[in-house]
């Protein structure tokens, strides 16, 4: 058994709204007063029509961006007022990412991608994160290919690189936008199990925007939104 508590509440939102173009002839209202809150077990799908807020959302979740009013509560800090700079430490702490495109930098190595996320907090990598990093790429199916460079990989497993560097902190929520839009079933098949494993070893929690039923229905709870409000928060399985 890991060391969390599976109850631990890793993000709470409180009334969120967003406003784009604020003071404009354009302003919109898109996110109407959510409220949420997702505990380490949660293995969550994100559904909802296109335009509905679910990038909107992902991304104040992910503190890229802020909401209008409301608070949000992660890992039990408030974040909203909070400065830049300890959002970003936060982030890079708290939340693993994944992409519909996956941002890979093309200089580095598969492998070295992976460490990105230690190597901006810390440096050089320590032997059990390189251990660490390239078991998550063999976990993804590529080992033996940790030295390539993006443009020598096919999409789908440039898209599994980016998988691999979004669990390598052991993030306490992972966030992904539609992660396999650009994968073959099987490899979508092998990244969501990957996700499956972190929600259950590492206690990290997965809020998942998808449109594929074939992962949304392997889901324990789905989220529905509706512009701009949760229309349905249905808990199907075990949590
Ligand atoms: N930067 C922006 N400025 C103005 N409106 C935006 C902006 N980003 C998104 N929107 C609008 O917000 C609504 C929700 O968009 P989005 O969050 O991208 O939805 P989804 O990801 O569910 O397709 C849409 O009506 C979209 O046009
Ligand atoms: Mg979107």
């Amino acid at each position: 058994m890991s060391d969390h508590n599976s109850t631990e509440e890793v993000l709470r939102l409180e009334g969120i709204c967003k406003r784009y173009n604020i003071g404009k002839p354009t302003e919109v209202e898109v996110l109407h007063g959510l409220d949420l809150s997702l505990r380490r077990s949660d293995f969550t799908a994100l559904v909802g029509a296109s335009g509905s807020g679910k990038s909107t959302l992902l991304n104040i979740v992910g503190l890229l961006d802020r909401p209008t009013s409301g608070e949000l509560f992660l890992l039990g800090e408030p974040t909203r007022e909070m400065e830049e700079a300890r959002r970003t430490a936060l982030r890079g702490d708290a939340i693993g990412f994944v992409f519909q495109f996956h941002h890979l930098i093309q200089a580095f190595t598969a492998l070295e991608n992976v460490l990105m996320p230690l190597m901006v907090r810390q440096g050089k990598p320590t032997e059990e994160q390189l251990e660490r990093a390239r078991g998550l790429l063999a976990q993804v199916g590529l080992a033996g290919k940790e030295h390539r460079k993006p443009d020598q990989l096919s999409g789908g497993q440039q898209q599994r690189v980016a998988v691999a560097r979004a669990l390598v902190n052991r993030p306490a929520l992972l966030l992904a936008d539609e992660p396999t839009g650009n994968l073959d079933s099987q490899s979508a098949a092998e990244v969501f199990e990957l996700f499956r494993e972190f929600n259950q070893r590492f206690g990290c929690a997965v809020l998942l925007v998808t449109h594929d039923p074939r992962m949304s229905e392997h889901c324990a709870r789905t989220i529905t939104l509706a512009d701009g409000y949760i229309e349905s928060d249905n808990i199907t399985g075990i949590r």
